[in-house]
């Protein structure tokens, strides 16, 4: 499962797409956390799809992770502005790779 202390126990490697991403990063199999509000951690998501399908506000968006061990594509938190902290995502998602810290 996602770390929840991800924060403390991460530093931000990049950005993407107006988001952090916390490390470490190596592409392609270690991509790290994607997302603050709405935190992804890319090395355990595979693609399962409730978030996409389930968020009311249409918060993640696919991306492409070509050769991740995982899967090759990711439910990126593109909108995490967005998010009205219903903890769907958190819910549905199978593996836990979602951590939602409502403010
Ligand atoms: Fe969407 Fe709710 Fe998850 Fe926020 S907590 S990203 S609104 S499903
Ligand atoms: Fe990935 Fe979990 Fe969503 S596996 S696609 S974060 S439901
Ligand atoms: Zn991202």
């Amino acid at each position: 499962a996602i770390d929840p202390e991800f924060e403390n126990n991460r530093d931000i490697a990049e950005e993407h797409e107006g988001h952090n991403v916390w490390g470490p990063v190596e592409e392609p199999e270690t991509l790290g956390i994607h997302g603050t509000h709405v935190a992804v951690d890319f090395d355990i998501c595979l693609a399962d799809g409730a978030c996409l399908e389930d968020c009311p506000v249409d918060v993640f968006e696919w991306v492409d992770t070509p050769d991740h061990p995982e899967s090759e594509i990711k439910a990126d938190p593109a909108h995490e502005d967005q998010c009205i902290d219903c903890m769907l995502c958190v819910d549905v998602c199978p593996v836990d790779a979602i951590d939602v810290d409502p403010g």
